[in-house]
């Protein structure tokens, strides 16, 4: 019989098979996004997103208690506005919705690091990520306003702003707008790479931003398109952004696997809505273990070289995990 390895010999016990574990994932890697909804008291449940629920203020605040408890490190904000304009207004005011929600965090946990997604696809009629100019959104006069939010979440408390318009020069701008205001400390997390996905479904439902015509694929990228993402990548950590972002996470792994070989900036991965739910749903009908499932997912993203996971499964995550570890 012709020579042969035997790969199982280190698969045969759970403790040999930790002991060569290559991949982990954990807490630490963890943010948790949080739709706030101005005017609601207490919560509603997403019904595409089971499990997500829309938060009034004085909920947002048990969610950054738990968070906290479980000592998952961030949070990602999105606002969900009463209001609409066109010049997007609630997205800057000083007490718009994130604004507030900014600063209740703050006030629960000083130390959680609270990140706001900075957009105005919620805040639109026409439901775009940037201003709207006969039928096209433009991009240089979107700049402005989403300089304008940035400031405004910062200067309510933001830790970190999370650009997710995907306009041109956002990055530079925003920084510059930063440092004008004196605040030099404020990190930028872009969306560096975010692709025109059909996994954000969920999502507009849950912030009310699906776009009133039209689709995002003339500023999101095409989801064909990998040496794009790097050139997206290197132009946002050239204009300043302290970490970059790919998203979707799950149908992109190979997007972040190159761009960790490439940068050496903090890289994150958003497991959006659309992955979520999959996920969900099927456990629902008892077709996948879910718990199992989300472990294999973020060790996924982990291997892929991600160091941040945006999931809407890090609660659940890490009180599976404890459990595990019998600290529950
Ligand atoms: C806003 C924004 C979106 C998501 C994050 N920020 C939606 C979109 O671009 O259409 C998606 C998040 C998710 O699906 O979980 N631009």
């Amino acid at each position: 019989m012709t020579e042969f390895r035997r790969h199982r010999r280190l698969r045969a016990s759970a403790n040999l098979r930790r002991m060569v574990r290559e991949t982990r994932w954990s807490v630490d890697d963890l943010v948790y996004p949080l739709f706030v909804q101005e005017g609601l008291q207490g919560r509603e449940p997403v019904a595409a997103m089971p499990g997500v629920d829309h938060l009034g203020l004085d909920e947002l605040r048990r969610e950054v208690l738990e968070v906290s408890e479980l000592g998952i490190p961030a949070i990602l904000l999105f606002g969900v506005p009463l209001h609409k304009d066109e010049c997007s207004s609630s997205a800057y005011a000083e007490e718009g919705i994130v604004q507030q929600a900014v600063r209740a965090a703050k006030q629960e946990n000083p130390e959680l690091v609270v990140i706001t997604d900075v957009c105005l696809c919620q805040y639109n009629p026409a439901g775009h990520c940037g201003v709207v100019r006969g039928g096209r959104v433009v991009n240089d006069e979107s700049l402005e306003l989403l300089v304008k939010t940035a400031v405004s979440h910062a200067q309510a408390g933001a830790d970190v702003v999370a650009p997710s318009d995907m306009m041109d020069g956002r990055v530079a701008a925003i920084r510059a707008g930063l440092d004008a205001a004196g605040l030099t400390d404020v990190a930028i997390m872009s969306y560096a790479v975010k692709y025109a996905s059909a996994f954000y479904g969920p999502f507009r439902e849950a912030a009310h931003s699906a776009p009133a015509f039209g689709d995002r694929k003339t500023y999101q990228m095409d989801p064909a398109n990998a040496r794009e993402a790097l050139r997206e990548a290197w132009s946002d950590v050239a204009e300043g952004a302290d970490a970059v972002m790919v998203k979707p996470a799950l149908a992109y792994l190979d997007i972040t696997r190159s761009l960790r070989a490439e940068l050496n900036v903090p890289l994150a991965t958003y497991n959006v809505s659309g992955e979520y739910s999959m996920v969900k749903a099927a456990a629902r009908q008892g077709w996948i273990h879910e718990q199992t499932v989300v472990d294999e997912l973020l060790t996924s993203f982990k291997r892929a070289g991600a160091d941040m996971v945006i999931t809407y499964h890090a609660k659940d995550a890490v009180r599976w995990r404890r459990e595990e570890f019998g600290q529950g």
